[in-house]
């Protein structure tokens, strides 16, 4: 039964149904049923939350991810797998111990800082070796999210073993001339020229370096004292050798400990010497991250996508997202996996035209910043509180709450005569939560979504429908503690100033740090305070991750420092 408060907006509501679908004159993909009045009214109750196992947020996130370093060292297993390119005339790094063009895949570093690592040279004074690998055409490539490059047994490797083994193998996380053996065995017919991933900064593995690149030879100077190799009594401090090159790197101690022995893990500081490869790494960390590999959203694949890999559903439940990976798909996921890549990879339908990242940028924007400030503002209440402190800080969080629905704030929505009704914000709530998409959802274009395209629909729908369930909600409860006497003034209340708001402030803050949590963006991931210029905020990785405790723990940032210290004054 309608509430009686539930009869005023209704006129109202279908007028804007009905405009609405008179402004879209093409031809519906699908009929606009999911517009009908009824369906309304339960769809945009506020009090309906996602279910447990939904994914469009993860998609949404992941998405918004991709090339970037900084949430891709947090979050190490990767979930997507997507076809790009490498365009020509970009120049990549590949260092080595002679001159020689390999005959065999090797890998590629984007910036130079990285593959100088690997430079190396037969005596003290011969030099090293780089080659400068310039793309002449463009290089198709598959990215892989995540630190797909990080040497760990636990999830990072999961989504290119399923293309380089067809299953998960942890026990191979330090096979890595197998790998990309396989890799490239795999791609070959599909024409595949590389792939790409990241650890402490991003990397190409090219599988043929006789075809679509020009290769150069450099000599360059080598480290001070006869070349890479940190002497086993070598002097500590700036200047000594971090990376013992010359020694076999194929298994995880010896690769490990050289990485190790070098950068003092236990200490705040990083050292002056070698630490530049992790220094490149840093400018890509975030939006738009490394644009030198250009990827194509209408191609993804997400193991996030529950239709096209149910068997991890189960996997993931109950399981933080820091603890997911793909481990425990079925075999016949796997297959419909490698199957849809290949398909992806040749077939070249060109989509929608929509801007995805420009989109989920876009929402991540508007929503980021003030949903931050309302977490700061409610983190700073306190039991102690007086009356009109609480007060000031409700006023200033309704402030933010405003700011947010202002685009959704129809004229006609109106507080009910019932104060227990939330009925009345779901025009609002709808507005809010679709005004990006419907139209992609019911016009045309609809029919011209890829599959991959519908994936990142879905994830940005169900995103910023719960962002404007939550945000809605706290609104409404300001506006029924009284916050907006103008709008509306409950009848309970007398004198403004007596009443306390602590407990709207309580629930505000529940529900604003549940949805942060849910959301969990990476744009919020930082340190705090923020990093003087002589540090650098840093989460702990593959690696360099020795503070981190063990593989699976969560990595949290937080300042080192970018150079020795000297005279124990700072630097
Ligand atoms: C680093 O700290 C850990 C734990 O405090 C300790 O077990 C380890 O020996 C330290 N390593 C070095 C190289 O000092
Ligand atoms: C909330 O406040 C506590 C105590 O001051 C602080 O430790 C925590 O980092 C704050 N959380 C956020 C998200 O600001």
């Amino acid at each position: 039964m309608l509430l009686p408060s539930l009869k005023k907006f209704l006129v109202p509501l279908l007028a804007v149904t009905l405009v609405k679908a008179a402004q879209i004159p093409f031809v519906l993909n699908k009929p606009l049923t999911i517009s009908t009045l009824e369906e309304d009214c339960d769809k945009w109750d506020i009090n309906v939350a996602p279910s447990e196992i939904d994914t469009g947020h993860l998609v949404f996130e992941t998405v918004n991810s991709f090339m970037q370093h900084w949430p891709n060292t947090r979050y190490r297993n990767g979930h997507n797998v997507v076809p790009g390119v490498v365009p020509p005339g970009t120049v990549l790094y590949h260092g080595r111990g002679d001159m020689n063009t390999p005959t065999n895949p090797e890998w590629l570093a984007t910036d130079p800082e990285h593959s100088y690592m690997f430079c190396r040279g037969q005596t003290a004074d011969s030099g090293c070796w780089q080659l400068t690998v310039t793309a002449i055409r463009p290089l198709k490539i598959i990215y892989f999210d995540g630190s797909a490059a990080a040497k760990m047994p636990d999830g990072s490797m999961d989504s290119q073993d399923i293309l380089a083994y067809g299953k998960v193998v942890p026990e191979k996380y330090f096979s890595e001339r197998e790998r990309i053996k396989n890799l490239c065995e795999w791609g070959k017919d599909l024409n595949i020229d590389g792939f790409v991933r990241m650890e402490m900064d991003f990397e190409v593995m090219l599988c043929n370096f006789n075809e679509g690149v020009l290769v150069e030879p450099v000599n360059l100077r080598a480290r001070p004292r006869g070349g890479p190799g940190r002497r086993p009594d070598g002097p500590r401090g700036p200047g000594r050798h971090w990376h013992n090159y010359l020694a076999p790197v194929e298994t995880p101690s010896n690769y490990e400990s050289a990485y190790a022995v070098s950068l003092d893990v236990n200490s705040s500081t990083l050292p002056n010497s070698g630490f530049d490869g992790f220094q490149s790494g840093s400018w890509h960390r975030y939006y738009p991250g490394d644009t030198r590999i250009q990827l194509d959203l209408t191609r993804l694949v997400s193991f996030y996508d529950t239709s096209l890999v149910p068997s991890l559903v189960a996997e993931r439940y109950g399981k933080e997202r820091i603890k997911h990976r793909l481990l425990g798909i079925s075999l016949e996921d796997i297959q419909t996996v490698v199957w849809k890549i290949e398909e992806l990879s040749t077939v070249s339908d060109p989509g929608s035209g929509v801007d995805w990242a420009t989109l989920i940028r876009l929402i991540v924007k508007r929503f980021s910043e003030r949903l931050e400030m309302v977490q700061f503002i409610l983190n700073s209440t306190n039991p102690d509180n007086s009356v009109t402190e609480n007060r000031v800080l409700a006023e200033n969080v309704q402030v933010q709450l405003i700011a947010m629905l202002q685009p959704y704030m129809l004229s006609t929505i109106k507080p009910p005569l019932d104060p227990t009704s939330s009925q009345w914000v779901s025009p609002m709530y709808k507005l809010c939560a679709t005004t990006y998409t419907s139209y992609i959802t019911e016009s045309s274009l609809n029919s011209r979504l890829t599959s991959s395209e519908k994936l990142i629909l879905v994830g940005v729908g169900k995103t910023t429908r719960e962002i404007c369930r939550i945000v809605t909600g706290l609104w409404l409860d300001g506006v029924m503690a009284g916050l907006e006497p103008d709008f509306y003034k409950p009848s309970t209340i007398g004198d403004e100033d007596d009443v306390d708001l602590g407990l709207l402030l309580s629930s505000w803050k529940t529900r604003i740090f549940g949805l942060m949590k849910w959301l969990d963006w990476s744009v919020w991931l930082k340190c705090r305070p923020t990093c003087g210029l002589e540090e650098i905020c840093s989460l702990p990785t593959w690696p360099f991750r020795r503070d981190s405790g063990g593989d699976s723990d969560d990595p949290q940032p937080k300042c080192v420092r970018r150079m020795a210290s000297f005279g124990g004054q700072g630097f």
